[in-house]
């Protein structure tokens, strides 16, 4: 089985930026992270990160055929991005979207996500855990 697994923007910063809010490891460290829990599950996992929500909206239309999954931060897209809704919507790859930090507990900006509604379920406040956990479900309701 095959996952996507798609970082938006600043992620890439992640270790440097903001640290009191999403920690001092490093984007290399999530992938490592999620990396492994892929190898010891026996599935395959491609992680991209794109600051551009064009290159986002590609990854999800070429992830048909390909992928059984999504899990997608859309960083701050999540908030406004009604193109990366209806992205998710397009496609028959089911996704879930994932939030380092729990966005109900920030500024009211972040409470509302404009693209959860397009996705299975979403994950926030479990810090790289819910990348894991998104996987997870993946790969249990895979084998059902
Ligand atoms: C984030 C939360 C968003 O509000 C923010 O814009 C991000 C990261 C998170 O993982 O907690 O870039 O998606």
């Amino acid at each position: 089985m095959k996952y996507l697994v798609i970082n938006g923007p600043n992620l890439n910063l992640l270790g440097a930026r903001e640290p009191d809010v999403y920690g001092t490891q490093t984007y290399s460290d999530l992938v490592g992270y999620i990396s492994s829990y892929a190898e010891r599950s026996k599935v395959q996992a491609d992680i991209v990160q794109h600051n551009g929500e064009e290159k986002i909206i590609d990854a999800i239309h070429s992830s048909v055929g390909i992928y059984s999954g999504i899990v997608i931060n859309p960083g701050a897209f999540t908030h406004y991005s009604y193109a990366i809704h209806d992205a998710i919507k397009s496609v028959p790859v089911g996704a879930i979207e994932v939030h380092l930090s729990n966005i109900s507990a920030r500024e009211e900006f972040r409470a509302r996500s404009v693209t959860a509604p397009a996705c299975i379920g979403q994950i926030s406040g479990l810090g790289f855990y819910g990348y894991i956990a998104a996987l997870g479900y993946f790969i249990m309701e895979g084998s059902s």
